[in-house]
Order: C-alpha cells, then structure tokens, then sequence
C-alpha cells in the first residue's frame, strides 16, 4: 500500500478476529519501528511482543475504568489481541547530551521519538491488513511493573495487532484552512 493511502485509511481498531498474528508480520512490524528518525540517532525505543493470554488480561486490567466514569474503550481490544506490542523509552537519551542532561526547554523528547516509531508501525501494520489502536489512558506504571519493566525506562504506550473485525468510519479531522497559517501564527 502507498504511504499516502495508508496514511488516509488507517482508522483505530478496537474489535478483532481471534485470527492469529504470524511471527513474519510482527517482524515487519518491529522493523518499521526500528527504522524511525530519533535525537542523535539514540533510539531510545524498546519494544515488548506480548502474546501471553495472562500477561495481556493483567495488562488490560491497568487500562481506565472509572471511577471518573471514563472507560477505555481499548479494553476489549487489550485483553483479546493475538499480539500487543509495548513501546518502552529510555530516559535520559532523547532531547540530551552524553551526560544525559536534556538540552531543550522541552526536557526528555522520548515521547516524541517512541511516537514517530509507533506510527510508522501502526502504518506498517495497516499496510499489511492488520489493525492496530494506540493506548494511552493506562496506569504505565503498573503496566510496567507486569513486565518487569527497570528503572530507568519508561512505559510510553501499548498497541493491539490483530486482524481487524470492524471498519470504522474516518473520524472528522480539521480543515487545513484551521491549522495552517501563512508566514506568522495566526495569519
Ligand atoms: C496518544 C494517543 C493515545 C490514545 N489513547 C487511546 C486509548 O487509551 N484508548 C482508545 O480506545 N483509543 C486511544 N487512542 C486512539 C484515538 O482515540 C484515535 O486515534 C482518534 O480518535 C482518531 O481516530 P482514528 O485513529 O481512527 O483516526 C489514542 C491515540 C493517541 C494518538
């Protein structure tokens, strides 16, 4: 599929086949992970694959259920996957020197290189027919303690790959009229 089209018709999928995930596919996966830009390169990125039916029950129990009446509705999706894949970060990479001192007024840029390494793997997974929804509205940290994640890392977010059992439709984005300005913000 051309990057453009997969970019267009990618949609957030919360309802799978129980159809299983081959190895080959989440290798393809990894790999346009792996092959996204970083700061300096650093690729702070590493990626759990977890296919544990118990690890993947434990992991959807750290997703939002109230109390604040917010539900994920990622829950499902979580627990029933074939495949997750986990985006872990190293702190102290992204956005710093060699002392590990961050250099911006921005801090630690590990949310964005594991964001631009998540897209081009929800796009890679799209292109192969497969479904994927980010997950963010999670307890991280208790995530990362079922995977034994270490100090010094942190959990960015978790994503389902399956075969899709839903075709949602595009969800409205703003006009570029909105968003693009010429010359000066706002104009
Ligand atoms: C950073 C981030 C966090 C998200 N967290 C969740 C989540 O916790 N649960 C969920 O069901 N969807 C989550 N989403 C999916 C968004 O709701 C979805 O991308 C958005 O509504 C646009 O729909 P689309 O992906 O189908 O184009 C998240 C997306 C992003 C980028």
């Amino acid at each position: 599929m051309e990057v453009l089209e997969s970019i267009k018709t990618r949609r957030s999928i919360r309802k799978y086949r129980s159809a299983p995930v081959d190895d080959k596919a989440v290798q393809a996966v990894l790999e346009a992970g792996r092959w996204a830009p970083s700061w300096a390169n650093t690729q702070c990125w590493r990626f759990i694959v977890v296919r544990d039916a118990k690890t993947k029950a434990a992991l959807a129990d750290t997703l939002f259920r109230g109390p604040g009446g917010f539900e994920n509705p990622g829950i499902t999706a979580v627990n029933t996957v074939p495949v997750l894949i986990v985006i872990c970060a190293q702190m102290g990479k992204s956005g710093c020197n060699p002392h590990g001192e961050t250099v911006t007024e921005k801090g630690d840029w590990y949310l964005f290189d594991t964001a631009l390494a998540v897209q081009n793997m929800v796009l890679a997974a799209h292109s192969l027919g497969l479904g994927t929804v980010i997950i963010g509205a999670f307890d991280a940290p208790a995530a990362a303690a079922v995977l034994g994640v270490p100090e010094g890392y942190s959990l960015v977010t978790l994503f389902p790959l399956g075969v899709p059992d839903e075709a949602p439709k595009a969800r409205p984005r703003k006009e570029l009229s909105e968003i693009v300005f010429k010359d000066k913000f706002g104009a």
